[in-house]
C-alpha cells in the first residue's frame, strides 16, 4: 500500500469543525501548491503512459488521495518521493471497473472513461460525485467519445463505454457549451487514437494547457491547447516522463481575496502572475494595490473596499471557481454589488451561511444583488462546497468574534494545508474534532 494513503486529510472526518477569530488583517508570505484541477486530470492520465511518470507539486488534498486509492486498486504502482512528488506506474493495469464507491465521491473520477477508453478501450466508472453546484451533465464527453467511436451507455449508475473496433479513432468535435471536463476528457480519449482529433469551441483554462504539457511530456501529440481548437495526432504509445504541475490559481485567488476581504499585505509565492489576470483586475477594481513579480504577487490593501460587477465566464473571464470567495469581500464594499453566475445553476447555497453573519445578499436566479455593510459578525456556518467553504473562512477571518466553519471536509478536497497556511499570514484558526458524545468538550487538533 502506497505511503501517500496514510496521510487522510484531518478534513474527511465530518466531526471536525474550524474556528476562527475574526478581525486581524493578514500579513507575511504563503505559497501556492499545486493545481488541482490539473492534478485531478493528471493523476487518471497516468493510465495512458506504458512506463513511469514521475509528478512533481501534486497538491495533498483529498481529492488526490481517493483518485491515487482508485489507482491503486486497480493494480498501479504508486511510490512516494517526497511530500508532494509521487511515481505512477500503470503498465501493470489491466482491469478496470472496480473501486466504485471510491469513484463515486469525486467528480474527477470522469477522466477514467476518457483514460481507459483510450488505454483499454473499454471504460467501467461511477457517474461523479464532487460539489453541488446544480446540474453537472456530462453529455459533451459522451458526445466526443461516440464521435471517436464508442458506445456508452449509464447503467446502474455506472458510465459503460467500449470501443467495438478496439481502438477510438479521430474525430471532429464541436463543444456545444466550453466545458474544462469534456475538453480534458476528450483529449486524453485522443491521445491514443487512430488518427487526428479536432475539439472546437474548447476551453482555455491553464490546467488544459497543462494537462496537455503532461501528455506531450509523455510522448503524445497535443498542439494548440490554451486556445479553443486543440489538434491531437494519436500515438501508438506514450512512455514514461518527469512532469511537474501548474501552481493553482484558484488557491492562489482565494488568499488574495482573503486579503482583499481583511485587509494587509501578504506575498503569494509560487504563481504564474499572468494566470491571475483576470482575478487581480476585479481586485484591483475594489480598491487593493497588486504587485506582480516574476513567480509572485504581492497584495496590499489599507483603504476601504469598493462596489464592483462580477460576471463569470470561462477562463480568460473571472472565474465561477473565485465568485463566493470575492463575494466576501464586496459584502463589506462601499456601495451595491451585482454577481452574475455564468457558468453553474446553484452556485449561490453560500448566501444563507452569509446572512448569518450579517451580510446583505438577495438573489435572484443567477444574480445576487450585495449590498456592502460596515462589518461581518461570527457565527457558526457551514461549508455547503469546496469554494463556499473557503468564503466562509473568509468570511471569519474579516467578521468580529468567533465563527465556527462545519463541514469542512468539503475544503480540504481542494486546499492543501489551509489551516497551516492561514496561520503562517497571521489568521487565527484552528480546528476541533467535536466529540461524538455531545456532553464532551471538543478536542483541539
Ligand atoms: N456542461 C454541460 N455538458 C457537459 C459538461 C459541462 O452542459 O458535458 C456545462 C455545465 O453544466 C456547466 C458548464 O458546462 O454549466 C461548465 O462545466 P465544466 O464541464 O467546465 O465543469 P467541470 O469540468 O465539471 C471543472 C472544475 C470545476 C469548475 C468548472 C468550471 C474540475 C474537476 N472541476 O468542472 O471546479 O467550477 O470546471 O471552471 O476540474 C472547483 O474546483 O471547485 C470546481 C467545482
Amino acid at each position: 500500500m502506497c505511503v501517500y494513503f496514510s496521510y487522510i486529510t484531518k478534513g474527511c472526518d465530518p466531526l471536525i469543525k474550524y474556528v476562527i477569530n475574526g478581525g486581524n488583517p493578514l500579513h507575511g508570505e504563503v505559497s501556492i501548491s499545486g493545481a488541482k484541477n490539473a492534478a485531478v486530470a493528471i493523476i487518471p492520465a497516468a493510465l495512458l503512459v506504458d512506463g513511469e511518470c514521475r509528478i512533481e507539486n501534486i497538491p495533498q488534498i483529498s481529492d488526490v488521495t481517493l483518485l491515487l486509492k482508485i489507482l491503486d486498486q486497480h493494480g498501479a504502482g504508486i511510490k512516494t518521493v517526497n511530500r508532494n512528488t509521487m511515481d505512477i506506474n500503470c503498465s501493470s493495469v489491466s482491469k478496470i471497473g472496480t473501486a466504485f464507491d471510491l469513484m463515486r465521491q469525486i467528480r474527477a473520477s470522469y477522466y477514467l472513461v476518457g483514460a481507459m477508453l483510450g488505454r483499454f478501450g473499454k471504460a467501467e466508472v461511477s457517474m461523479p460525485g464532487g460539489c453541488d453546484l446544480g446540474v453537472r451533465p456530462i453529455d459533451q464527453h459522451i458526445k466526443g467519445f461516440s464521435a471517436m467511436g464508442a458506445e456508452v451507455e449509464i447503467k446502474n449508475g455506472i458510465i459503460c463505454a467500449s470501443v467495438p473496433s478496439g481502438r477510438l479513432h479521430g474525430a471532429e468535435v464541436y463543444l456545444d457549451v466550453v466545458s474544462v471536463g469534456a475538453t480534458i476528457n476528450i483529449m486524453l480519449a485522443a491521445v491514443l487514437a487512430e488518427g487526428q482529433t479536432i475539439i472546437e469551441n474548447a476551453a482555455r483554462e491553464p490546467h488544459i494547457v497543462d494537462v496537455a504539457n503532461f501528455l506531450n511530456s509523455m510522448g503524445a501529440d497535443v498542439r494548440g491547447a490554451g486556445t479553443n481548437v486543440i489538434k491531437i495526432r494519436g500515438v501508438d504509445k506514450m512512455s514514461g516522463g518527469f512532469y511537474s504541475i501548474i501552481p493553482d490559481q484558484i488557491e492562489a485567488g482565494t488568499y488574495l481575496a482573503a486579503v482583499t476581504a481583511a485587509g494587509g499585505e501578504v506575498l503569494v509565492k509560487n504563481v504564474i502572475p499572468k494566470h491571475l489576470d483576470c482575478i487581480t483586475a476585479k481586485l484591483i477594481e475594489m480598491g487593493v494595490t497588486i504587485e506582480d513579480r516574476e513567480d509572485s504577487i504581492l497584495i496590499t490593501r489599507k483603504s476601504p473596499l469598493k462596489k464592483a460587477n462580477i460576471k463569470t465566464m470561462p477562463y480568460p473571464g473571472f472565474p465561477t471557481d473565485m465568485h463566493p470567495q470575492v463575494a466576501v469581500g464586496l459584502c463589506l464594499a462601499k456601495g451595491i454589488s451585482v454577481v452574475t453566475e455564468g457558468v453553474w445553476d446553484n452556485r449561490y447555497r453560500y448566501v444563507d451561511e452569509l446572512r448569518r453573519m450579517g451580510a446583505k445578499i438577495q438573489v435572484d436566479g443567477k444574480v445576487a444583488v450585495i449590498e456592502g455593510v460596515q462589518a461581518l459578525t461570527g457565527a457558526p456556518v457551514k461549508a455547503c462546497d469546496l469554494r463556499a467553504g473557503a468564503a466562509m473562512v473568509i468570511a471569519g477571518l474579516c467578521a468580529a468574534g468567533q465563527t465556527e466553519v462545519e463541514d469542512v471536509y468539503h475544503i480540504e478536497r481542494g486546499y492543501e494545508n489551509f489551516i497551516g497556511k492561514l496561520r503562517g499570514i497571521g489568521a487565527d484558526i484552528h480546528s476541533v474534532r467535536m466529540p461524538e458524545n455531545a456532553d464532551s468538550e471538543p478536542l483541539a487538533i
